[in-house]
Parts: C-alpha cells; structure tokens; sequence
C-alpha cells in the first residue's frame, strides 16, 4: 500500500530528459584536489591528470570552483579577472586542455560564475577608485557619500555574510558595499554596463565549450531600492523562520529578469548547457522561482543538505522539494557537502541537536565511526532519488572534516572577520589524500600541502580504497554504477509505508521509497533505528554498509530490486 498524498516525484524518463535532469556532478576545489606543479596549492594540470578518477567513479559532469585571477582573499570568489586563469592555477590554455579531457571521457565541465561581488583588485573596481566620488564608473559599485552629521556611521545596518558591517570605506571617505569580505565590492546590477559585461564574460566560457555555469550567491545581485535598513543580524535572519527575502540584500524579484536574460544566451549555444543556483535562501517554492522555465536549470538544495539525522525530518525536506521543483518542471537536486559547509561524515557523528553546517567551535568531538556509517548511508539514500546529484570532491573516499588546524593555518575570511569565533570553512578545504605513501599522500610532488593534512587521511587515500570490497570508494562506484543501469536520478518516486516483511516498518526510524523506472522498481531502505529484517527473496543492488543475517542494520540503507 502506498501513501499517494506522500508520492512526491515524477520525472521524465531518462531518453527523453536532458543530461542535466539527473546528473551526477563531481564538485572540484581546485586547490586543493591535485597539485601537479608542486607548489601546495592545486591547479588546472593537477586536475586534468586526475580525470581519470572522476571517469571510474562514474559522475555524469564536473563542476571546478573558482580559478580566475584572484587575491585568494576568498579562495578565489574574489575575482580579478572573469576571462583569464589565475598562475596560481595555470594558464587559459590549461583550461582548455582541462575542458577538452573532460570532453574526451564523456564529463561535462561546469565553472563558476561570481557575479554578486569582485575582487577590490578588479580594474573595474581599481577605476572606480581612482575616479572621484560623483563619477560614473563608482555606478558599477554601491558607493555612499557619508552621513556628515554621523560620518562613521554606514549607510544601513546590512550584515556582511562573514562577520562585521556590509560597508568599509575608502580612503577618500566613500562607503562601498561588501556583502562578504571588504575586498569583495558588491557589483551595482541597476547599472547596465555590469550586465553587459556579464553577458559578454558567458560567452567567452560557452565559446571555450563549457556545458553550463554555477552561479555564486544567485540570490543576492539586486538589492531593494534605496538600500532601506535590515533590522535583522546575520544570525536572527539565519536562524528564524523568516522568508530570506525579508531581508533587503537576498532573494529581491528583481533578480530573475537577469537569469532569463542569460537563460537566452546559453540557448543560443549548441548542446544543452546549464545553469545552476547557488541561493541559499527559503523557503522551498521561493527557490523554485529561480528554475521556472526560462530561468536556472538547477537550483542546490540545501534544504536537503541541513537535514537532521530523522527519518520523519528527511522524508518531509524529500516531499517538499519535489512539491516545489515538480509545478516548475525542473529537476529537484540533492547535495550533502561542498566546500561551504562541514562534511557529513563529520555532521552525522555529531548529536542531531547540535547538526550545525557552519561550525562555531563550541561543537562537541564528533564520533567519527558514526558519521561515516551515516553518510554513506545518507548517499546511499541520495544518490536514488530521481532528479540530480552533487558531491563533493573527497566524501567519495569518506574524508571527514579537520576541526583541529591551527589558527595560523587558517585562511579563511569568516575565521579573521569573527575573531575566530566562527571556525569557517577550511576544514572541509583540506587537499586529498590520493597515494598513502607517497608525498602530501600524493596531493603534491613536492609534499607541500597549502593546508596540512591530517595523518587520518592516510588510510582513506585513493590508493588504500580502490578495489576493496566495502570501501567508500567502492561503494559510490557501486552506487553509481547500479544507478546508471537502473536508470536511476530519472523515473518515479513514491514512499512506502506497508511493512517492508514481517516486521512493521516504523515510520519513525526508517525512510522507505521505491523508484519506478525502466528498468524495474528499485526500493531504498534508510534504517536509522533497530535492525529491520529484509524480505528473504530481495535482491540486494548495494547496501551502505554490511548488512547481519538479513537484517538491515541501523544507520545503515540498501537498494532491493523489488
Ligand atoms: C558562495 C561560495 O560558495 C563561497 O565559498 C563564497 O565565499 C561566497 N559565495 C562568496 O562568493
């Protein structure tokens, strides 16, 4: 018996659907996924030699982060130049040879798209500068003259993302606004130019083959009229309930008439490039508006991502994004890490209640066998649901977060804007471990690593995973391979709640589904309770871990073929 008021999901069949409806895309950190030069920090030829890897796991396309010419104020989302490569990471022609590889192995390359801020080195930014208060190209930027009755107070209480006020000054007096770091300027999209600009930057990438973009803090590029006061600290708009577009800075309507304008571009290219957003707003169907039809073609789910280690909690966030994404016709996506956010092996072996994506430093020691059961099961659950799927480079190989390196070490803005208060994001940044034995675990020739990695990523490497039975590596291989047999990421989904055998299946502790596709009927089972007795004549596709005389332990989920 079936719930239909629960049966969320319809999703074409995978002939008829574009690439990108149910795609498994790999996210590269390009610093720190391979270094081929030696010099600590990732590049483009450390990518490129690596493809390989990315091919066996079997991922549909690969998504690289920022490797524009850049301060690295932000890793690299603080953009100098949109339409070069940064030295740091190698050359143009490198991209090209790293699009062309990708191509040759049957990966889409998608890249990321910074458009809400730049870098202050940009000479967009370095003009206005150099021009006077009052001057046209300042229209590029958010400058306010100061209050001269009040001449330290910014011009309105909006929060920058990393900690402190949204406003610095210049040194001729100007405020200019920085929803992120200080040297990250927002852009004025009330200014023509800046879209003209932004439209010609796409091209450049769609002409150099690109299959489609990831477009940075999506929800933020238009701001209110006026700039009116928030009313709200970064951290009551975080952790109410409120729509994030009660804030002046996010989710404003007048952001879509710029997506459908570059919607149009990508049209115009051959091949179906794509868009994705990357909004962390909600709630659900205020994301749905960046994927209607002439928009995104994505939008992250990170709903999905916060989810609480709950059977009850993972199936509602599962039922309200298809409830969003199926009135729009776009495909729902599901992701667990990136680079913003603690790695779920870690978050899962914290206590549910403390499940935190951003990490305070007050967060108790995470139980790392726990986490990592629970991520692949967690994965394991994902990556069969119909629509599209992000991961993120190393959970492939069950990488857990590094909460414990030095503040010395520490480069990220969020850690120095809060006084170290908020740890930030380096520890999910830490580069892959690939050879056990060999140098930086083989990150690097040279075994310069621009964080250090911990001896824990030892035995996770590349190398002590491939081709053992029960490994993480193994198992997304395994995943992904069954899931592309079954046609799986495409067909229908609907919960079951009939008792899978003998034993009830309590709603409580097991999240049940069955994907209906092509291929047959494949059903997912998600323990999160007591060991659950499987039925004795189903054929087990993959389990997340192993399972004890037919039992499907807690914490612990499995793929039949029904
Ligand atoms: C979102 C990116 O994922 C994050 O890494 C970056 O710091 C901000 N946008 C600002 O660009």
């Amino acid at each position: 018996m079936t719930d239909p008021a629960a049966a969320p999901a319809a999703s074409p069949s995978a002939e008829s659907s574009p690439w990108w409806r149910s795609a498994v895309i790999y996210q590269v950190y390009p610093r720190s996924f391979a270094d081929a030069d030696g010099d600590g920090v990732g590049d483009l030829p450390g990518i490129t030699a690596r493809l390989d890897h990315l091919r066996d796991l079997g991922v549909d396309a690969v998504w690289v982060s920022p490797f524009y010419p850049s301060p690295q104020a932000d890793a690299g989302y603080d953009v100098a130049d949109y339409c070069d490569v940064d030295p740091l990471f190698g050359t143009l022609a490198d991209a090209e040879r790293l699009i062309d590889a990708a191509h040759q192995r049957g990966l889409k390359v998608i890249i990321d798209v910074v458009p809400n801020h730049t870098s202050d080195r940009h000479p967009w930014f370095q003009r206005a500068l150099a021009a006077a208060p009052g001057d046209e190209v300042r229209d590029w930027y958010h400058f306010r003259s100061p209050d001269p009755d009040d001449p330290e107070a910014p011009p309105n209480d909006w929060p920058s993302e990393f900690g402190g006020s949204a406003w610095s000054k210049t040194p001729d007096g100007q405020w200019y606004l920085h929803l992120f770091d200080s040297s990250q300027p927002d852009l004025n999209w009330e200014h023509p130019p800046v879209r003209e600009a932004f439209r010609d930057i796409l091209r450049f990438w769609l002409d150099r083959g690109v299959d489609g973009f990831r477009i940075d803090v999506a929800h933020g590029l238009v701001k209110a009229p006026g700039l009116p006061d928030s009313g709200l600290t970064r951290e009551e708009l975080a952790t109410s309930a409120l729509p994030t577009h009660t804030a002046p800075y996010f989710d404003q309507d007048g952001v879509h008439e710029i997506y459908r304008d570059w919607r149009g571009i990508l049209e115009g290219y051959p091949g179906e490039r794509l868009m994705v957003a990357e909004a962390w707003i909600r709630p659900y169907d205020r994301i749905a508006r960046y994927v209607r039809p002439d928009e995104h073609h994505q939008a992250f789910n990170f709903g999905f991502l916060g989810t609480a280690w709950d059977a009850q909690e993972l199936r509602e966030h599962i039922t309200r994004s298809y409830a969003a994404n199926d009135p729009v016709g776009a495909p729902t996506t599901w992701v667990l890490s990136n680079h913003d956010v603690v790695r779920h092996a870690t978050r899962f072996g914290w206590p549910a209640e403390s499940l935190v994506t951003q990490l305070d430093g007050t967060m108790p020691e995470p139980v790392r066998e726990t986490g990592l059961r629970r991520a692949r099961a967690a994965t394991t659950l994902m990556l069969a649901l119909p629509g599209s799927a992000y991961l993120f480079q190393g959970e492939e190989l069950g990488l857990f977060e590094v909460l414990d390196l030095d503040p010395s070490v520490r480069q990220d803005p969020t850690f120095h804007r809060t006084d170290g208060d908020r740890l930030g994001r380096d520890g999910c940044r830490v580069p892959l471990p690939w050879e056990a034995e060999e140098p930086a675990f083989g990150f690097s020739p040279t075994g310069e690593a621009w964080l250090p990695q911990p001896d824990g990523f030892q035995e996770l490497a590349v190398d002590q995973q491939a081709g053992v039975a029960g490994s993480t590596l193994e198992l997304y291989r395994a995943l992904l391979a069954v899931r592309r047999e079954r046609g799986l990421g495409t067909g229908e989904m609907r919960f079951v709640d009939e008792p899978v055998v003998e034993a009830t299946v309590d709603s409580q502790s097991v999240v049940a589904f069955d994907v209906t596709t092509p291929a047959g009927t494949t059903r997912v089972l998600l323990n999160l309770g007591p060991a659950l007795p499987l039925p004795e004549d189903a054929t087990v596709l993959v389990a997340s871990g192993p399972l004890q005389d037919g039992t499907l332990p807690t914490d612990t989920a499995v793929w039949l073929a029904v």
